[in-house]
């Protein structure tokens, strides 16, 4: 039957491919359904839900011009984004502070993505990105503003180190080479799926790189404030690229920080994100086209009383970081002592990136590499336990995203379930 459907509408429904469902009626629950599934896919901060709740249901106001007028809520609303301005300043030690004018509020960082790659590519220009990376960029980039994403193999050179640089270098040209025409690096720093941060060094090598090849160097850091202390000597600690004075490195226009609420927050519901551009032609353009993404009066009134109660913001990262920390330390634990590896380093986000290759069926050429992956979800899935095959664009098949921001027994029992499930017990 012929579709009803635009061309890029058809594509749409294509670009989303969860495999197998995030949701299914059997979900696990300690005490009203401990057989159910644990899924250890999705990245939310389930650490201080009842934290952030109680929050909320005691302090929710809403006032006139937030709930009743256009204005009060057009990409954010002045108050809002002053309060934005200020956590930022606060927290990301910018190296220079950051003002209302350059601070514009969405419904998303998704939103957000979505826009920036609308704002500065045409259609069918690239966009570079790391792999492995936040598998949903791809959705983002892609989807309405019909970017091309470029994903960037790293071989066996580590993605935070200076010399990463050359490997975006490659695919610059080979990009070039098939009549691409590269817009900008996407960056994603904590970086999702590992939980590393960029030493100040690589980022600086990468703003030099992207002003050498004229790209916009976009800086996903809606993790920036998870992270965690660990014992693990390799892990470097987060500096935003807002701390970097890049006077005579990159013309600011160049240079846009995403931030939001979902994580550090543990608020994805809100549906609240800022954009931290110097760009002013970019800040006209988001006003434009922050009309289709404008973040609802409640929530704003919600974020807005956040941000200003100075013992709640502290509380709640303070409670986020202790909790992760505990159950990183949890995880890490379980899967060294079964032999199960993962990226070192890690010490932000809600997640590990663990190598389960040893354990797809063998490449005898009857299943490509992501039937291999799903296959073994299924067998995971069999076993109580979901994790998204194939989500993350790695570069080596047999690699998941584990997350790890759970109530603790539930993480427990759900890393005891992949591990037997695993070794067949
Ligand atoms: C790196 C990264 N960016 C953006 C998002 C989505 O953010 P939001 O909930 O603000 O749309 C996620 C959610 O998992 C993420 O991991």
């Amino acid at each position: 039957m012929a579709t009803t459907l635009s061309a890029r509408g058809e594509r749409s429904i294509s670009a989303y491919d969860s495999c197998i469902p995030e949701t299914t009626d059997n979900i696990y629950d300690e005490e009203s359904n401990p057989s159910g599934v644990i899924s250890l896919a999705l990245s939310e901060n389930h650490l201080i839900h009842g934290h952030v709740v109680d929050f909320i249901t005691k302090n929710f106001k809403i006032d006139e011009r937030t709930a009743t007028t256009y204005s009060g809520t057009t990409i954010g609303g002045v108050d809002l984004r002053k309060a934005v301005a200020k956590h930022i300043n606060k927290h990301f030690k910018p190296a220079v502070p950051v003002g209302l004018k350059e601070v514009a509020i969405a419904n998303g960082v998704t939103a957000i993505c979505s826009m920036l790659a609308f704002m500065l590519g045409d259609v069918g220009d690239g966009i570079l990105l790391m792999r492995p990376i936040y598998g949903k960029f791809e959705n983002d980039l892609t989807m309405v503003a019909q970017c091309k994403t470029l994903y960037t193999n790293m071989d066996d050179t580590d993605p935070f180190v200076e010399d990463v640089v050359e490997k975006y270098a490659a695919r610059l040209a080979q990009a070039k080479a098939d009549g691409t025409n590269p817009r900008a690096l996407l960056i994603c720093n904590p970086h999702n799926p590992s939980g590393r941060c960029y030493p100040k060094s690589t980022l600086i090598a990468l703003i030099k790189f992207c002003a050498q090849h004229n790209l916009h160097l976009i800086s996903d850091e809606v993790y920036a404030l998870t992270v965690f202390e660990t014992a693990d000597p390799s892990s470097t600690p987060f500096t935003s690229v807002l701390e970097i004075d890049t006077t005579g490195i990159i013309d600011p226009r160049y240079l846009h920080v995403e931030y939001g609420f979902s994580k550090d927050f543990g608020a994805p519901g809100l549906h609240i994100a800022a954009l931290v551009t110097r760009n002013d032609e970019v800040q006209q353009s988001f006003e434009a086209i922050g009309l289709l993404h404008a973040p609802g009066g409640p929530s704003c009134a919600i974020v807005l009383a956040m941000l200003e109660d100075d013992n709640f913001v502290q509380d709640t990262l303070q409670l986020t970081r202790a909790k992760l920390a505990e159950n990183y330390s949890l995880a890490t634990g379980m899967l060294d002592k079964a032999g199960i590896t993962y990226w070192k380093g890690g010490r932000a986000g809600f997640f590990l990136w663990i190598d389960l290759s040893r354990f797809l069926l063998p490449t005898d050429g009857s299943w490509n590499d992501h039937e291999r992956e799903k296959i073994l979800a299924e067998t995971l899935l069999e076993g109580g336990i979901f994790l998204n095959p194939g989500a993350e664009w790695a570069e080596r098949p047999g690699w998941f995203r584990l997350i790890f921001s759970h109530e603790k027994g539930k993480l427990e029992e759900g890393v005891k379930r992949l591990i037997n499930t695993l070794y067949g017990q």
